[in-house]
């Protein structure tokens, strides 16, 4: 399945624009730790999109979430790869992590929507986002304060967390026309 076909089966099963540009922005900072760790860009960028599929379907019960969405993926045929990463990202279920795309999911979950209020407190220009200004603001524990801090630096092991950032905002940089960005 390659990113246009996945992002139609997301618009299928969610309905909310700012749950679905969730998941592009999160596919887009899995889709750049894929290439800084010389694994499956196109493969993990497809697990991103799908990770939240099932999220409108389970109304708020975590203890389905991540569960029917890989069932779901498993049916319409996506790598068992990407099901068991979608099935793992529920963090209430599972972990710790040891696997490099559940590892870097937690984080890439997290910390897209930290960048993206990141970007709105800049009028939308996630351009002007720099790591200088994700460090100062994750030590605000009021801002973005739904974006937990340990999943952010969940990825902390496998690169070092200034490189993170770069790569982070420069993803979100590359979708930013998808994301309402500038
Ligand atoms: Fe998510």
């Amino acid at each position: 399945m390659d990113r246009q076909e996945a992002l139609a089966l997301l618009g299928r099963h969610v309905r909310s624009d700012s749950l679905r540009m969730h998941c592009i922005a999160t596919a887009a900072v899995l889709r750049g730790l894929a290439d800084a760790f010389g694994e499956d860009a196109d493969l993990w960028e497809v697990t991103g999109i799908l990770h939240d599929i099932d999220y409108e379907a389970v109304g708020g019960d975590m203890s389905r979430h991540g569960v029917e969405g890989a069932t779901l993926l498993r049916e319409e045929g996506l790598p068992e790869e990407v099901c068991l990463a979608v099935e793992r990202h529920n963090h209430t279920l599972y972990g710790p992590y040891t696997e490099k795309i559940d590892i870097a999911l937690q984080s890439a979950d997290s910390i897209s929507g930290f960048l993206i209020a990141c970007a709105r407190v800049k009028g939308g220009a996630i351009t002007g986002v720099t790591p200088k200004t994700v460090k100062k603001k994750l030590k605000e524990k009021t801002f973005a304060a739904g974006c937990a801090r340990e999943r952010i630096a969940a990825v902390n092991g496998l690169i070092d967390p200034e490189e993170f950032y770069r790569i982070a905002i420069a993803s979100l940089v590359a979708r930013k026309d998808e994301l309402d960005l500038r």
